[in-house]
């Protein structure tokens, strides 16, 4: 991302940003396509998610996307803290990535990785200070579970967890960076 800085540009979702010649790659993938083009203005208006969207200047279209919303965590023993104690509240404010898609010819280039760290900045340096906030959690694709590994999240360490089509991982802001 830092090399092609000229020609992305990551910004709030605008009212002209389009998303019909987005491409998915799997039809797995397909809904995270469709909200894009459907729900992510209308969530906007809502104040129900917030969408921040990857241009690509030079091909005039969005190259990748991610909506982040507020959630909680229910803590239990499954939830470790870096430390090896469990966390001792019942729930812990969070914020959440609803959605990231990064359209399959743009793959690769450390996208995706970067709308993650956007997100996390975010919630450290905007949420946590207004509101307080603990966590960033997904409930990942499970083909992507590496992928937010690398990004610092864990998976939530439960056969019934790791059984969902959608796991769900959490990243500690208290120890990250
Ligand atoms: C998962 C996804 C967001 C990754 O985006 P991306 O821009 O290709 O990822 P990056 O280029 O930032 O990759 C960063 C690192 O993660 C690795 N990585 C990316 N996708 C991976 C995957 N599915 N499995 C394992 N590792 C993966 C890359 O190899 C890279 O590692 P490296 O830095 O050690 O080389 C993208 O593949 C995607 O949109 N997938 C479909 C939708 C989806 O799964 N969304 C997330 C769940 S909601």
């Amino acid at each position: 991302m830092d090399e092609a800085e000229d020609a992305f540009e990551l910004r709030a979702l605008q009212p002209d940003d389009s998303f019909t010649s987005m491409r998915a790659g799997h039809e797995r993938f397909t809904p995270l396509k469709l909200f894009a083009r459907k729900n992510a203005k209308k969530y906007e208006a809502e104040n129900l998610a917030r969408t921040y969207v990857v241009h690509d200047r030079v091909h005039k279209r969005s190259a990748a996307y991610v909506t982040l919303v507020c959630s909680e965590v229910t803590s239990g023993p499954e939830l470790v803290r870096e430390d090896g104690l469990h966390f001792p509240y019942d729930t812990y404010p969070a914020v959440k990535i609803a959605r990231l898609l990064v359209d399959d010819r743009y793959r690769g280039q450390g996208l995706g990785v970067h709308l993650v760290n956007f997100a996390q900045g975010i919630a450290k340096a905007e949420i946590c200070p207004a509101i307080g906030c603990r966590f960033v959690v997904v409930d990942s694709k499970a083909e992507s579970i590496k992928f937010y590994e690398r990004c610092g999240f864990t998976l939530v360490d439960t056969g019934e967890n790791r059984a969902r089509l959608e796991p769900v991982m959490y990243l500690d802001l208290h120890k990250a960076q």
